[in-house]
C-alpha cells in the first residue's frame, strides 16, 4: 500500500494505493467522516454488478446505513437529472451535514458524486473510489466535480476536495483493454511534462504494465504523486495546474469535432503528438525528445498524429472555455519533463501550428 498526500488549499488528504485498498475504506470512512450515519454510494451500472457488494459491506461492517444511487453507465449520464436523483436520494433517506457520499467508478461517476456532494445541504463530504485507470491518476485526484450541459462538456461545476481517495489496483483487472489504454494517454503525459523517472519506468514495461500488480500500484503512484504535486500548487488552476492540459487545446477540439465518438485520451495523445511536432519544427524540442516521446505513444497503443489542419485547431481552440481574452494558454514541452506555459494570440498559434 502506498499513500500519497494532497496538499490542497482548502483540505488535505490522503489517496491510498493498493492491492485490496478497499479494505481500508471502512476504517477510514469512520475517522474521516466522524459523526456520519448514512452513505450514499454512488455508482454506475458496469462498475456497481463488479464492485458494488464488496464496497457495501466495508461500509456497512464499519457501521453506516448504505443507500445507492446507480447510473447508466457513459458519458451521456453526466448530467442534471442524474445529480437531482442523487438530491432526491439524500433527502428521502434523511441525510444529514455529517453523513457522507461515496463515488465509486470512473471519471463520470467521481466527477459526478463529488458535484452531488458539493451541492446537497451547501456541501458534504465525499470519499472517491475510482475504477479506471484515468479516474485513478486524474479525475479523482484534485477537486474538480462537474457536469456537461448541451452546449459542453464539464461547463458546470464546483472544486470540492475529497476526505480521502481509495485506488485499489486491483479493480483495474476488470477494466477494457481501450479504456486502460485511453487511460495511458494521462499517463503519458505526465511523464511528458514533468517525470522522467516515470518515463523511464514505462519504457522499461515495454508497453504492458497490467501484468504485475506491483508495477502497476507503483505506476499510479508515481501519476498520483504528479497530480498531487501539481494540484498542491495551484488549486485552483490559474497557474500551473494549466501544464496538464498538454495536448488537451488541440486534443478537445479533435474529440469535439468527431462529435465525442473519438475518446479523450486518444485525443489528447494526438494532441501530444501534433504540438510535439510543431515544438520540433520550431526548434524549441531537440528531435531525439520528440521521437522518444512519441515511440512511447506508440508502445501503449496510442496514436501521435491527426489528419485535422492548423485552421481546424485554431477554429475549434478560439471557442474553448480554456480561452482566457484574446490569447490562449499553449503547453509546450521543451525537454521531456518540462513543460512551458506559452500565450499565443490567434495568428501566433496558427504560424506556430503552419510552420
Ligand atoms: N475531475 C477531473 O479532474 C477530471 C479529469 C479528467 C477527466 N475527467 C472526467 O472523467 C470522465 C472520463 O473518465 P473515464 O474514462 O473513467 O470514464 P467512465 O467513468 O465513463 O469509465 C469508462 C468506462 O470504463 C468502465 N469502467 C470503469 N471502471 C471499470 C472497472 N474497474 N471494470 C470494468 N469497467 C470499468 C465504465 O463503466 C465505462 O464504461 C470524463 O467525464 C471527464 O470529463 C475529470
Ligand atoms: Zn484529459
Amino acid at each position: 500500500m502506498r499513500t500519497v498526500h494532497v496538499r490542497a488549499t482548502s483540505k488535505e488528504y490522503d489517496v491510498l494505493i493498493g492491492k485490496d485498498a478497499v479494505k481500508e475504506l471502512g476504517s477510514e470512512a469512520k475517522k474521516l467522516c466522524p459523526g456520519a450515519l448514512k452513505v450514499l454510494i454512488v455508482s454506475e451500472t458496469n462498475v456497481a454488478s463488479l464492485y458494488l457488494e464488496k464496497v457495501e459491506s466495508q461500509l456497512k461492517e464499519a457501521g453506516f446505513e448504505t443507500h445507492s444511487y446507480v447510473f447508466e453507465a457513459g458519458e451521456k449520464s453526466k448530467n442534471i437529472n442524474e445529480i437531482a436523483g442523487m438530491w432526491n436520494k439524500m433527502a428521502e433517506a434523511g441525510f444529514t451535514r455529517t453523513d457522507f457520499v461515496a463515488g465509486l467508478g470512473g471519471g463520470v461517476t467521481t466527477d459526478m458524486a463529488g458535484f452531488a456532494a458539493a451541492t446537497f445541504l451547501r456541501g458534504i463530504k465525499v470519499i472517491q473510489i475510482p475504477t479506471s485507470l484515468l479516474a485513478m491518476v486524474d479525475a479523482s485526484v484534485g477537486g474538480k466535480t462537474g457536469i456537461d450541459i448541451p452546449m459542453g462538456k464539464n461547463q458546470v461545476g464546483a472544486f470540492w476536495q475529497p476526505s480521502v481517495v481509495i485506488e485499489d489496483v486491483s479493480f483495474l483487472k476488470t477494466l477494457p483493454d481501450e479504456v486502460f489504454t485511453e487511460g495511458m494517454g494521462e499517463v503519458t503525459k505526465h511523464a511528458f511534462i514533468m517525470d522522467t523517472e516515470l518515463l523511464e519506468k514505462l519504457e522499461k514495461c515495454a508497453g504492458n504494465i497490467r501484468e504485475d500488480e506491483d508495477v502497476l500500484e507503483e505506476i499510479v503512484a508515481m501519476n498520483v504523486a504528479d497530480k498531487a504535486s501539481v494540484v498542491s500548487e495551484d488549486e485552483n488552476d490559474n497557474g500551473r495546474r494549466q501544464t496538464l492540459n498538454f495536448g488537451h487545446t488541440v486534443g478537445h477540439v479533435i474529440e469535439r469535432d468527431s462529435g465525442f465518438t473519438k475518446p479523450h485520451g486518444i485525443c489528447v495523445a494526438k494532441g501530444m503528438g501534433i504540438i510535439i511536432d510543431a515544438c520540433v519544427r520550431e526548434g524549441s524540442l531537440k528531435a531525439e525528445d520528440a521521437k522518444r516521446m512519441k515511440d512511447l505513444l506508440k508502445l501503449y497503443g496510442l496514436p501521435s498524429d491527426d489528419e485535422i489542419t492548423p485552421e481546424e485547431i485554431i477554429a475549434g481552440a478560439m471557442n474553448d472555455k480554456k480561452k482566457r481574452g484574446n490569447t490562449i494558454s499553449v503547453i509546450l514541452v521543451n525537454k521531456i519533463g518540462n513543460a512551458e506555459i506559452r500565450k499565443m494570440t490567434k495568428e501566433e498559434f496558427l504560424k506556430f501550428l503552419s510552420v
